[in-house]
């Protein structure tokens, strides 16, 4: 049974390192940037940065902790963020909450088995006028509720599987 999550593309990743000049301070751009092929931080990729970058391992794991878009473990072509600041919580953003949980069949923190939709909380994201606010990848979607959210969701369901 392969070990690795996903096959690792080595050159790419050292085409990214070398495209920052090997450059420690841009330590978080890199690992964004390969975040944003894999979706997330493939950890059998620490030990190359932190080696190229002449930084400990334990800065990489540290600065892929502070970093919410940051994550070590395999998260979904989707991430669908939802808004639980203030103005969005007295707006129902419990409900909306609730209603991606049963309609994914997972938890808030946690990625479908298809690997498709990742569902996380987060803080406040500046448009507290259209809430309750979700995000989904780059996508922002305000004013929704229980079974709008679900019809945005499965716009992105049809997308995938188009
Ligand atoms: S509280 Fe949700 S966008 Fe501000």
């Amino acid at each position: 049974m392969e070990n690795t999550a996903v096959n690792i593309d080595w050159d790419k990743i050292d085409n990214i390192i070398e495209s920052y000049n090997r450059d420690r301070e841009s330590l978080l751009m890199i690992m964004q940037d390969i975040s944003d092929i894999y979706n997330y931080l493939p950890p059998e990729t620490v030990p190359v940065l932190a080696r190229k970058l002449g930084v400990r391992e334990s800065l990489v794991y540290s600065v892929a902790s502070f970093y919410k878009t940051i994550s070590l473990e395999p998260r979904g072509k989707y991430i669908i963020h939802v808004c639980t600041g203030t103005a969005c919580h007295v707006r129902g953003a419990e409900k909306i909450t609730q209603s991606l949980e049963s309609d994914l069949g997972i938890n808030e923190g946690q990625t479908t088995e298809d690997k498709m939709f990742t569902l996380e909380a987060v803080r406040c994201i500046g448009c507290c006028a259209s809430g309750p606010v979700i995000t989904v990848n780059q996508d922002t979607h305000g004013g929704l509720d229980r079974s709008s959210v679900l019809e945005v969701v499965n716009e992105y369901k049809r997308s995938a599987s188009s």
